[in-house]
């Protein structure tokens, strides 16, 4: 029942609850053991020149390295979370944060690490390379890393161009469990301790193992290259469509099949010419990441037209489904989520839209935020 539906005498005690920290369940029951979620988080969009445009005032006003800005990241504050202090928890969705950070040429943004884990896609510059618990990996435009939580870590660019990234990581999750610690290395580097790019050399077969990897280990790999993955979805193009997301990798720990980052899981997905997916929701959010195409994804009856370079949410149970607008182009969607937060206490649901085709009627149309 509505507070102000309650006569006035229980509204009077209901305040004097309150006032010494009691609260009335059978007022409150309802909100607690909802009928169904009801995220905090909404879906939204970011535009690329938005984002760059930020970027840009970011590197006139912050160096980056050791005793100035440890990272020059923009992170993307979901317009329904943003009230929570501090920062809106950074909450992208209600567990995910996503930012995107740029380094330039010579600038090392020292090693530090932390409970919170943290995923990478590379979007723009050659010559960027991070270290990862004594692994330099190089990376380019297009790749997929990881970082598990608290591993070292450091980013560098030894190129001509500023190097750009796409960093995912469970900090809103983190911060709603208060669980967060944090050490920063005392020094401006750490040392390596194994060849260069350990992990993507010793996996280049892609489908077999190094003998000794037999037992699973929770950071094998730590660089997916673009080209391999875009070959996996290649081969998935010539079978059959899944009706929702078009053709749809996920990366995986190579030693065990499961996700590659043990809290987010991450996705690339192509939509071919002229996909017009089904719409249905889960319980599990998503971001996304235009890595190239345009199209439009309509979330709970809204449009949201995007194109390369865009960023969205897609906040927990709400309806979805994604559409490529060109004729003779594919579209290929980056995207993380928070699967392996849910999974192992079965909160996954998914159910699909049966109304009209399996298409939501579009009510209104996105007008973002530009520069
Ligand atoms: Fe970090
Ligand atoms: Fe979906």
């Amino acid at each position: 029942m509505n507070e102000q539906n309650w006569p006035k005498e229980l509204r009077e005690f209901h305040d004097e609850l309150e006032s010494v920290h009691l609260g009335p369940l059978w007022a409150s029951i309802s909100s607690f053991n909802s009928v169904e979620p009801t995220p905090r988080a909404v879906p939204y969009l970011w535009k690329r020149d938005l984002i760059q445009h930020n970027l840009d005032k970011a590197k006139t006003l912050l160096e980056v390295g050791l005793g100035s800005a440890e990272r020059r990241a923009l992170f993307l504050i979901n317009p329904g979370m943003q009230h929570l202090q501090p920062y809106g928890w950074g909450g992208t969705t209600q567990t995910l944060y996503a930012a995107i950070q740029v380094v330039n040429p010579g600038e090392v943004a020292p090693p530090h690490r932390h409970t919170s884990t943290a995923l990478r896609f590379v979007m723009q510059g050659e010559g960027g390379y991070g270290t990862v618990d004594g692994e330099r990996i190089p990376f380019e435009p297009g790749d997929y890393l990881i970082t598990p939580d608290y591993c070292w870590h450091e980013h560098a660019n030894e190129g001509t161009e500023p190097v750009v990234w796409m960093d995912c990581l469970d900090t809103p999750f983190i911060m709603a469990l208060n669980v967060s610690f944090t050490e920063f290395y005392p020094k401006r580097r750490q040392p390596l301790t194994v060849p260069n790019d350990f992990g993507a050399r010793r996996y280049q077969g892609g489908m077999v193992r190094p003998i000794s990897d037999r037992g699973s280990k929770p950071v094998a790999l730590g660089r997916y290259r673009w080209g391999l993955t875009k070959q996996a979805l290649d081969g998935l193009s010539e079978l059959d469509v899944d009706p929702f997301d078009g053709y749809a990798v996920e990366y995986i720990n190579p030693t065990n099949g499961k996700d590659a980052d043990g809290r987010i899981g991450a996705w690339m997905q192509k939509l071919p010419p002229g996909f017009q997916g089904r719409a249905h929701r889960h319980v599990h959010s998503q971001i996304f990441y235009v890595h190239q195409g345009q199209g439009y994804t309509v979330m709970n009856g809204v449009r949201f037209d995007w194109s390369e370079g865009d960023f969205f949410a897609l906040p927990a149970w709400t309806w979805h489904e994604h559409v490529n607008t060109s004729s003779t182009e594919d579209a290929y969607l980056f995207s993380t989520n928070d699967l392996p937060m849910l999974e192992p206490f079965q909160f996954e649901r998914q159910v699909d839209y049966d109304e009209n085709e399996g298409h939501q009627t579009i009510e209104h149309i996105f007008q973002p935020t530009v520069p």
